[in-house]
């Protein structure tokens, strides 16, 4: 009897280790372990034993038989399953490299090529390049800028709140100009100060073709010993030749900021005689020197700033300005 087991033990041992798929262990399991299976079928055989230790003893072979049978099955069972996981993997496997005959070389944005070229050109005119957060406290944004709660010129920027933990509300602003970048320029190094500040802008605008929430702009501020408007419209007229190129004039119309004193609006002049509006500028306000802690009656500077996308959008003739920020590769492929 006990041979017997050995033996069906070891027969459901090497039909085990000879399965080659799931669906062979399921149906092995049924057979080896069922009813109707040889250990079931030696189980039915003890009561014919003749002693109480013989019926013990075949009892204990048989419960090794089948526990032995399942953990030969389970063990099988993962093995399979482990391949054919692999298998599957290997199958579904994605390529996702391409080649290419040739390298695609990129380019920059044409939004940044302006960006850069007006830096190249003011570093040429002896400017530094300064930056500032894009998230602004209302002070450096309006109050510094001579622009207090109320102030009616705050309503020329349509201005985006930034709500955050432990500010009260309407203290953070996203920027709506470069000019708080002067302000912090100030606070930051003693005159003389040469700066350009070129960054991201946004104001409550729907887009349309011509203005979008999210801007660009580039800020000009000057610090120095005797600095007249005779400076700032020389310095005006030098980037203007020097980046639109030597058949471009430029000039400078009255205007309104309460940042600048006097202020001027300017514009420059195609070599067709076609003038086009480039931004605004004006002498620095004694109020805006003493918020940066600088003392009007030794220093005086000028400022200007002007929209980035716009010349942009002039030099490559783009319709809808909605274009450039779309990030279609065929829109900027062109340029
Ligand atoms: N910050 C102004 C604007 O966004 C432009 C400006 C800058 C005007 C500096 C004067 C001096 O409209």
């Amino acid at each position: 009897m006990i041979d017997d087991i050995r033996a069906a033990q070891q027969t459901a041992l090497d039909r085990i280790a000879a399965a080659t798929t799931l669906d062979d262990v399921t149906a092995l399991a049924g057979q080896l372990l069922g009813k109707r299976g040889d250990l079931a079928q030696l189980k039915t055989r003890l009561g014919a034993l003749a002693t109480v230790d013989d019926k013990k003893a075949a009892g204990q072979a048989l419960n090794e038989a089948t526990a032995e049978t399942s953990a030969a099955l389970d063990e099988r069972r993962s093995a399979l399953a482990g391949q054919e996981r692999a298998a599957r993997i290997e199958a579904e496997r994605l390529d996702l490299t391409e080649i290419l005959t040739r390298p695609r070389r990129g380019h920059a944005h044409i939004v940044t090529q302006a960006w850069e070229r007006l830096e190249d050109v003011f570093v040429g005119l002896g400017f530094q390049v300064a930056e500032g957060p894009e998230v602004e406290t209302d002070w450096h944004n309006f109050e510094a800028l001579n622009m207090g709660v109320g102030h009616p010129a705050r309503s020329d920027f349509d201005t985006l709140f930034v709500d955050h933990a432990g500010a009260p509300a309407g203290t953070t602003v996203l920027r709506t100009h470069t000019s708080p970048v002067q302000i912090r320029t100030m606070l930051d190094q003693e005159p003389p100060i040469y700066i350009v500040a070129p960054g991201r802008v946004f104001r409550r605008d729907t887009p349309d073709a011509s203005h979008m929430p999210v801007f660009h702009q580039i800020e000009g501020l000057v610090v120095d010993r005797d600095i007249s408007l005779a400076h700032l419209a020389g310095t005006i007229e030098a980037f203007t030749k020097a980046f639109f190129g030597t058949g471009f004039t430029s000039r400078l119309r009255p205007s309104y900021f309460p940042f600048t004193e006097p202020s001027g609006e300017f514009d420059i002049r195609t070599p067709s005689g076609e003038w086009l509006e480039l931004g605004g500028c004006g002498m620095v306000h004694p109020d805006v020197l003493r918020a940066g802690g600088i003392d009007p009656e030794v220093w005086s500077g000028f400022a200007f700033g002007f929209g980035i996308d716009r010349m942009a959008r002039e030099r490559h003739a783009v319709s809808d300005i909605r274009e450039m920020f779309t990030g279609d590769i065929r829109f900027s492929e062109q340029f």
